[in-house]
């Protein structure tokens, strides 16, 4: 079995008011842990948590609704601020009528993120804690660390750099870095100047880096030569170059290549280098003092940029702001894992995503914590290196998510048992819903049926985690995202908007504003109100479904929109489609979502040729690369099925319910097509499966 649940000790130190939901779960007499499948933390993990009971929780949930502007304002002023917000606290804005949003929290609070990561650290005495542990690609590379004092160092030389070439408040600088100590300096550095970071994945292609850069007009590209992932050398700077052609074509020149020589990966003297525009950050970083003064901005400035894909092929760039987010990421963080000074944290992460923005770098340097940056990848050179990683290292936090999981549990439980991991005491999930079975084996084999799970569900549109695990504060459900954080309030609506109580499935909407939610899309605020406030009115929608079970318990149950989730990577159907008809033998793409074993969801790919040209394994292969090139390996369809035609409704809608149907091979289910143009379509397609 699992969860070797204590639960009459656990009763001695709830309420006796079962006044709530959740307090009713844990007092009721249904609590068969076995029957109901909850999963309790140890009497004596919730003895020393933050919050070790519900009505703990219950009691801060409240206030945090009630009264949200005394609620943060008491945690907000745990921070250092030059000037106080002003007294109203927040604002939000979400008119029904107009469609207009507008949300400021601390508005008037003058502050620095990066101040309060590093320099409040160091002042509260940490200088000497270790900020930053790096393990390269290679299991016996020499592992690097840096103490707060010392980042800091690192941080305000790169920020005199950027000061120097003319980098100021309020300009966008590009980080197109993989996990090196730099990336999270990186940003740090643009933070404390008061400059908007966005950083594009290192997994991009050179299209992708240059739509990026033609959107938000960067003063400086920061990036590096070459970086080893597993057995892989990947060349960044090539990357860099092609994509700095292509801006140039889009009449957005850059002038201004700060390249990092990542010298284990690849030396400066075979690095293709254009004289004027690229520097070596060696040759010039480290001249600079290791003392910069803050930037200091109002809690609404912007703090970066980050491109996530949508339902159209544009990627649209969440726009964060400094105050609700440092509040909002740090507080999070520290409940969710339930986070104690001891501890060694390690997010498996890339900074590239949003996890890596509020949990590899800003929430856990603001709490002071101890954080692993990790170059590799997680089964190279074989599938035991996270354990080696976590042993070497004694992580007590590993946050992670499900495709790894799914893929370590796959490579089988020897790879696991053969490290100690005794160091962990709380495992976190992100990306998308962990089947129970792969949490099953996260929680009993990795886990040792010790570490409470984290299962955190949030957007890189909330800044931080929305429903999330209290480890400390209640049971578990495998598979469940459980409550909502602080100051969140989910709804679930049916098809017209409503609100649907009790038991129930439908659409997940949050009411009202956080710290930590986005602000805008940058340079089209217009968007971002069409697109999250508009589809049920009043809220902001999460283009996620929830179902809410009788005890209260959250279960996502995926995208209801046109966004995929490979491996956790967000991906929209409409880049993919527009990557494969760049193609020039491409007329038509459809792409569709599939379940996959390990990734969560496949791409599955409907592609009609242009007439004349042979269906064959080549065309097939140069499609792929199309996606490649144009986004990124982590986009390449899994499957391209041959469609002559893609089935469309007479006013010519593609029905992608039919083509989820045929992808997932549930063709008794099909249903009503009726409604289509032609019918025979789809007899069409299901004969050229597996061709
Ligand atoms: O569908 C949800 C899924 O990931 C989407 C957000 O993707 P992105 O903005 O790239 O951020 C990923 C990291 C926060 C959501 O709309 N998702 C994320 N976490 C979970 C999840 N689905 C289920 N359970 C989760 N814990």
């Amino acid at each position: 079995g699992m969860g070797s649940a204590p639960h009459h000790d656990r009763l001695g130190h709830m309420g006796p008011r079962g006044i709530s939901r959740l307090n009713a779960i844990v007092l009721g007499e249904a609590l068969a842990a076995e029957e109901n499948d909850l999963v309790f933390p140890s009497h004596d993990f919730s003895r020393h948590a933050h919050i070790s009971s519900p009505e703990q929780y219950q009691n801060m949930y409240e206030r945090s609704i009630e009264d949200p502007a005394g609620f943060w304002s008491d945690i907000a002023s745990q921070f250092y601020w030059k000037k106080r917000w002003n007294p109203e606290v927040y604002s939000e804005n979400i008119d029904v009528r107009s469609g207009t949003v507008k949300i400021e929290w601390f508005k008037g609070g003058v502050t620095n993120i990066c101040y309060n990561a590093l320099d409040r650290n160091i002042e509260a005495g940490n200088g000497d804690k270790v900020a930053l542990y790096w393990e390269g690609n290679e299991p016996g590379q020499d592992a690097q660390q840096l103490t707060y004092a010392q980042m800091l160092e690192k941080v305000c030389q790169l920020a005199n750099y950027l000061k120097h070439v003319g980098v100021g408040k309020g300009d966008t600088v590009i980080i197109y870095l993989p996990m090196l100590m730099e990336l999270p300096i990186a940003m740090l550095a643009c933070a404390r100047i008061g400059a908007i970071h966005s950083v594009v994945f290192a997994g991009f292609s050179a299209k992708s880096l240059s739509q990026r850069i033609v959107d938000c007009k960067p003063k400086v590209v920061i990036s590096c030569n070459a970086v080893c992932r597993g057995a892989n050398v990947i060349h960044l700077k090539e990357i860099v170059d092609t994509a700095l052609v292509e801006s140039v074509n889009s009449g957005v020149p850059v002038d201004l290549c700060l390249i990092f020589e990542n010298k284990s990966a690849m030396k400066r003297e075979s690095t293709k280098w254009q004289i004027g525009r690229d520097v070596w950050w060696e040759d010039v970083v480290p001249q600079f003092p290791t003392k910069c003064l803050v930037e200091w901005v109002d809690a609404e400035d912007p703090l970066f940029l980050l491109y996530t894909s949508g339902s159209t092929g544009k990627p649209k760039g969440v726009l964060h702001t400094n105050g609700g987010y440092m509040v909002y990421t740090a507080t999070t963080f520290k409940y969710a894992f339930d986070y104690k000074p001891s501890d060694v944290y390690w997010c498996t992460a890339d900074c590239g995503w949003i996890t890596g923005h509020s949990y590899v770098t800003y929430g856990p340097l603001l709490n002071g914590a101890t954080v692993l940056v990790f170059e590799g990848a997680p089964s190279y050179p074989d599938p035991g290196r996270c354990w080696d990683i976590v042993d070497k290292y004694k992580v007590t936090i590993l946050y992670t998510a499900p495709t790894l999981v799914r893929a370590l549990m796959r490579d089988g439980d020897e790879y696991v048992t053969r490290y100690s991991r005794k160091s962990l005491r709380i495992l976190g999930s992100v990306g998308e819903p962990i089947n129970p079975s792969a949490w099953r084996w996260f929680y009993n084999v990795v886990g040792d049926s010790r570490c409470p799970i984290s299962d955190t569900w949030w957007q890189t549109e909330t800044g931080g985690f929305m429903i999330t695990p209290i480890p400390g504060a209640w049971p578990q459900k495998p598979g469940s995202a459980t409550f909502p954080f602080f100051g969140i309030q989910p709804v679930i609506v049916d098809e017209k908007g409503n609100e649907i109580e009790g038991e129930c499935t439908g659409y997940l909407c949050i009411k009202k504003s956080w710290p930590g939610a986005f602000r805008s899309l940058y340079g089209d605020h217009e968007r971002y109100e069409t697109t999250y406030f508009k589809p049920f009115a009043g809220y902001y929608f999460t283009g996620d479904g929830c179902s809410r079970d009788k005890d209260g318990y959250h279960w996502l149950t995926g995208r209801v929109d046109d966004v995929i989730n490979v491996s956790g990577h967000r991906i929209g159907t409409a880049e993919v489609e527009s990557a494969l008809v760049s193609h020039p033998h491409c007329a038509e793409a459809a792409v569709v979502g599939v379940d996959h074993e390990v990734k969560g969801q496949g791409i599955y790919a409907y592609v009609t040729l242009v007439d004349g040209i042979p269906y064959s394994e080549e065309v097939r292969k140069s499609l792929i690369l199309a996606v490649r090139n144009q986004i990124g390996a982590f986009a390449a369809p899994d499957k391209i099925h041959w469609a002559p035609t893609i089935p469309k409704t007479r006013s010519g809608k593609i029905m992608r319910r039919i083509l989820r149907k045929i992808a997932s091979r549930q063709l008794d289910e099909l249903g009503d097509t009726s409604t289509l143009a032609d019918p025979s379509d789809v007899d069409q397609l299901i004969a050229l499966i597996d061709r």
